[in-house]
Formats: C-alpha cells, sequence, structure tokens
C-alpha cells in the first residue's frame, strides 16, 4: 500500500478536547460537500459524539499529524457490516494524512471483510481506501439523491 507522507501520522484515543476540533472540521461547508454530509448543530453534535465514545462496538481514533490533531477515523456498525469512516481537517488535505490514518486503522483491525461508502463526486475519498486496497462493489442511490459508491476490503 502505497503511503506517502511527509508528516507522522498516528493514531490514540479521542481525548475530549479533540471534539472542540472535530466540531470546527465538520462545519467546513467544503467538508461536508465532499462528503455529502451536513454539519451537525452544537446539540446534534455533542449528542453524537455522547452516543460514538459510548459505543463498546465502536473504534473511534483521533488522527494525529506530527503531533497535531488533524482529524478522527473510525469503524463502526454491527458485525456483518463493519464500515470505516474518517474526517480531516482542511488545512492538512493533499499531504496524505487520511491514508496514512486509514493504513493505521486498517492494521489496529483485525476484522475483515470491511465497507466503505461514499459520495461518488468524494473523489478524494475514495482514492484514500483505493490505495488502502478497497474495491467497488457497487453503488445505492441515497434517501437525498446523492449516488453512493459501495467499497468492501476483503482481507
Ligand atoms: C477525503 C479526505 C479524507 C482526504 O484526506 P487527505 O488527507 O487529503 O487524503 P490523502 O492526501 O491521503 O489522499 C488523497 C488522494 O486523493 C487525491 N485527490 C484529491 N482530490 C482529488 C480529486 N478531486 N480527484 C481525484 N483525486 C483527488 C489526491 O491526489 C490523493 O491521491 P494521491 O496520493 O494518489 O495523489 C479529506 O478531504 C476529508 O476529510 N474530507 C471531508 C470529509 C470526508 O469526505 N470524509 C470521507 C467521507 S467518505
Amino acid at each position: 500500500m502505497p503511503v506517502v507522507t511527509d508528516l507522522r501520522v498516528e493514531l490514540r484515543a479521542v481525548a475530549p478536547a479533540d471534539l472542540e476540533i472535530f466540531f470546527i472540521q465538520q462545519q467546513d461547508p467544503s467538508a461536508c460537500e465532499m462528503a455529502a454530509f451536513p454539519p451537525r448543530s452544537r446539540p446534534a453534535f455533542d449528542v453524537h459524539w455522547a452516543r460514538v465514545l459510548a459505543d463498546p462496538s465502536a473504534i473511534t481514533r483521533t488522527v494525529l499529524a506530527d503531533g497535531v490533531v488533524a482529524g478522527n477515523a473510525a469503524c463502526f456498525g454491527p458485525q456483518d457490516q463493519r464500515e470505516v469512516a474518517y474526517w480531516i481537517g482542511r488545512e492538512f488535505w493533499g499531504q496524505g494524512v487520511a491514508t496514512a490514518a486509514l493504513g493505521a486503522l486498517l492494521a489496529e483491525l483485525s476484522e475483515r471483510p470491511l465497507h466503505a461508502i461514499v459520495a461518488q463526486h468524494n473523489a478524494a475519498s475514495l482514492r484514500v481506501l483505493e490505495k488502502c486496497g478497497f474495491s467497488r462493489r457497487g453503488e445505492q442511490l441515497a434517501e437525498d439523491g446523492i449516488l453512493e459508491i459501495e467499497l468492501e476490503l476483503e482481507r
């Protein structure tokens, strides 16, 4: 898997202070457009993260780039449909951070297959997944009319 970045990318457990950064990152209009995901209000964000961090089946990590909080990466969902997701702050884009973070998450996870669902227009995320070994399996039309690509990592 080609992971090319000059930054030192590491994962660690999510600390409460990280949530302030994740909140700002998930409000970025360009990021929301890429992910086809609307920003959450602060109350909705807090409810979402409280639920995520309390879910024993969800594996959620803070992504550090040279020791700075760059975003988050996660694996969640039922046993037969484990899904990965990630969100990186815009100032870190285009430097291989998501690819290295997903690679580190995959190294930590023994479960396979893993799945991902990405808006068809999110070329950067599709590229990240394919660089990490995921293959396209199909597509689906989401309720909001966005065409989504389904990807899978078999091994
Ligand atoms: C998608 C996202 C995770 C990518 O993060 P990143 O750290 O910039 O990703 P990387 O640098 O590791 O890799 C991006 C790859 O996509 C490529 N890319 C970027 N924009 C592209 C575009 N418009 N078309 C084609 N490829 C593109 C880059 O060239 C790079 O590939 P390369 O290494 O072969 O050159 C980041 O933009 C993000 O968090 N976006 C908002 C949230 C989101 O979309 N999350 C994923 C939801 S499925």
